[in-house]
């Protein structure tokens, strides 16, 4: 994954628990980079799963709750520095929809080498969107926290299902965005 997934996540943990907390994590993972991070270099996808693990265990946070927050954190950070991605949208599906055919495509051009899921949209009814998600990083709790903050931004009432999970032996996870009543 990229350095800038690594510079984030410490910085929710500076953030919340100050900078000596953040040292005690790397001195826990022990990560093979020695914890420096260039936004725009490359690490072991290993590294993040170290770190997340000895976040938990140190902070006493569920790895997918820490995960699913780390979402929220890189929605701000996403917003920042690329709001037009955000801005092209007046909706939460529509902004949902271009994620996997716009954004991560855009990302990939920009970050040779980027690590970004696969999405694939089922919509069955007018308030109702599916997203297949497929990544070997499994990291379905960071989409989690990403689509919760992504309808706060478009002010949009919802509830999120995950029926279906990789972390339970599937090959994809299913997170069911429904807005409303149903
Ligand atoms: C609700 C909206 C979004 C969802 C659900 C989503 C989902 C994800 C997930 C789960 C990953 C981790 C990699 C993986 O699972 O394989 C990821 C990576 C990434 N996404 Fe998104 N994303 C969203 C919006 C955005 C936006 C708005 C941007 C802005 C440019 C963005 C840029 C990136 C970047 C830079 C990475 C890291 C690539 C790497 O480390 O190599 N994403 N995304």
């Amino acid at each position: 994954m990229k350095g800038v997934v690594f510079t984030n996540l410490a910085e929710m943990v500076e953030e919340n628990h100050g900078l000596a907390t953040w040292q005690n994590i790397l001195d826990k993972a022990q990560p093979p980079s020695g914890g420096v991070y260039v936004a725009t270099a490359q690490y072991a996808d290993e590294e993040l799963v170290s770190l997340v693990v000895a976040a938990s265990e140190l902070l006493g946070v569920p790895a997918p709750e820490l995960i699913r927050l780390f979402g929220h954190h890189l929605w701000q950070f996403f917003g920042k520095n690329y709001p037009q991605f955000i801005s092209d949208h007046d909706n939460l599906f529509d902004f949902l929809v271009s994620v996997d055919s716009v954004i991560h495509i855009e990302v990939n051009k920009l970050y040779p080498n980027a690590s970004t899921p696969d999405f694939k949209y089922s919509k069955d009814n007018p308030n109702e969107l599916v997203m297949f998600y497929r990544s070997p990083r499994k990291l379905c709790h960071l989409s989690v926290g990403l689509i919760e903050a992504a309808a706060e931004h478009f002010k949009t009432d919802m509830t999120l299902e995950h029926p279906v999970c990789m972390h339970e032996g599937s090959d994809h996870c299913e997170l069911r965005v429904i807005i409303g009543n149903g």
